[in-house]
């Protein structure tokens, strides 16, 4: 009999509902509306909108009013997005709040204003910004704390991907997963934008990486990027993978993305090991037996990163990635680049191509 059910699925739309519902209210608000910079009248900007979601045919190349400059806000002419996990998920399964709506979370671009009390950033910045929507257009206003500086020499579409996949997995490795040189992780969903990231930051680290992902056409370039071992989940049972691997003794950490998996990634975690969940890319409802890992003195930690890119550790972490990317250290990987006129397309990709790392569109 499990200790406790929970419905972490439900509880992931309703912080996305929660984010798309604060997000679409945050230009109107009353106390920001005087000091609201509104573009010309008629002024129009074209982006990838949809009135209700559903399969990547939803999203329409049309245009939209531009974005109003809050106060706090930047206001960025937009040169790469990058598709993120969760827009995919959005777009997918979380109802607009309001028709035409613009998804995204992720993009690149030049500062061309900025709200009155913005002190951080001037009009010609190169930015890397992260925001709960918005970013499938060609301008896209964002609060001047999420967006960071593009050092020279990376490029855009580079910068657009780092913050959200490099952030998170950092977050998840390092902050709230503890990761220690010579200990064992174990990575689902590691072909994707997260996984791909832990599976660098990883092995930078020290750690023994183990790769899951499905089908072998991604196996060398994982291997390339640092794991030591790839598990075709199509193939091959994780667990029984990993208690090889280990010799038993299954993974001090595991970061899972996918959701579904949880229940294998509790089974192939080690005793007072560090199970960290972050996302539902496996989609579905799922119960966990919480008994287990109790008798196996492991800790289950929960990563969300929607409020916590403000914060100042969270912040300048990213910075260091960024820098990191500068120097080569880290590489932002990008399987394919569309044009964000064919961003249906590119969804469509993102989605069904299997791609490694990274889809990103350019206006
Ligand atoms: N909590 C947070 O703050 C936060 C931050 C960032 C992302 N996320 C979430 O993390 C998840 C991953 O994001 P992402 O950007 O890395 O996504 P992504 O680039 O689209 O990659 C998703 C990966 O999930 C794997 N996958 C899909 N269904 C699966 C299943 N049933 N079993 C195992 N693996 C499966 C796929 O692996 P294969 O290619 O091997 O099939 C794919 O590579 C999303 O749910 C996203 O919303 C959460």
């Amino acid at each position: 009999m499990p200790l406790r059910q929970i419905e972490f699925s439900t509880a992931i739309r309703e912080m996305q509902r929660r984010a798309f519902a604060a997000s679409s209210a945050r230009p109107e608000s009353a106390t920001r509306r005087s000091q609201i910079h509104r573009p010309e009248k008629g002024e129009i900007v074209k982006a990838a909108v949809y009135d209700a979601a559903g399969a990547p045919g939803v999203l329409k190349y049309g245009d939209v009013p531009s974005p109003m400059t809050g106060p706090d806000d930047v206001l960025v002419s937009v040169e790469a997005i990058s598709i993120e996990g969760g827009d995919l998920i959005n777009r997918r399964s979380t109802p607009p709040p309001r028709p035409r709506w613009v998804v995204g979370y992720a993009a690149s671009g030049t500062v061309i204003a900025v709200g009155s009390n913005v002190r951080s950033r001037k009009v010609g910045d190169r930015v890397a910004a992260f925001d709960m929507q918005g970013s499938h257009a060609e301008r896209w206003a964002v609060p001047a704390g999420r967006t960071w500086l593009i050092p020279d020499g990376v490029d855009a579409a580079d910068a657009a991907v780092l913050p959200i996949s490099f952030g998170t997995a950092h977050h998840c490795l390092f902050t709230r997963g503890a990761l220690r040189p010579g200990e064992t992780v174990l990575v689902q969903a590691a072909a994707g934008g997260v996984g791909l990231a832990a599976v660098q930051l990883a092995a930078q680290a020290g750690a023994t990486v183990i790769a899951v992902t499905s089908g072998t056409q991604r196996s060398d370039r994982l291997m390339e990027l640092g794991a030591d071992h790839v598990v075709d989940r199509a193939t091959s049972n994780v667990l029984d993978a990993v208690l090889q691997i280990t010799g038993g003794v299954g993974a001090d950490v595991v970061i899972d993305p996918v959701g579904t998996t949880l229940p294998a990634s509790l089974a192939a975690l080690a005793p007072e090991g560090r199970l960290v969940f972050v996302g539902n890319a496996g989609g579905g409802s799922l119960t966990v037996d919480l008994w287990p890992p109790m008798q196996s003195n492991q800790t289950l930690l929960g990563v969300f990163m929607g409020p916590l890119f403000e914060r100042p550790t969270v912040r300048s972490s990213v910075d260091d990635l960024l820098q990191a990317v500068a120097t080569g250290r880290i590489r932002a990987v990008i399987e394919r680049t569309f044009p964000l006129a064919e961003a249906a397309a590119a969804h469509q990709f993102a989605e069904t191509a299997k791609p490694l790392g990274r889809t990103v569109m350019k206006p």
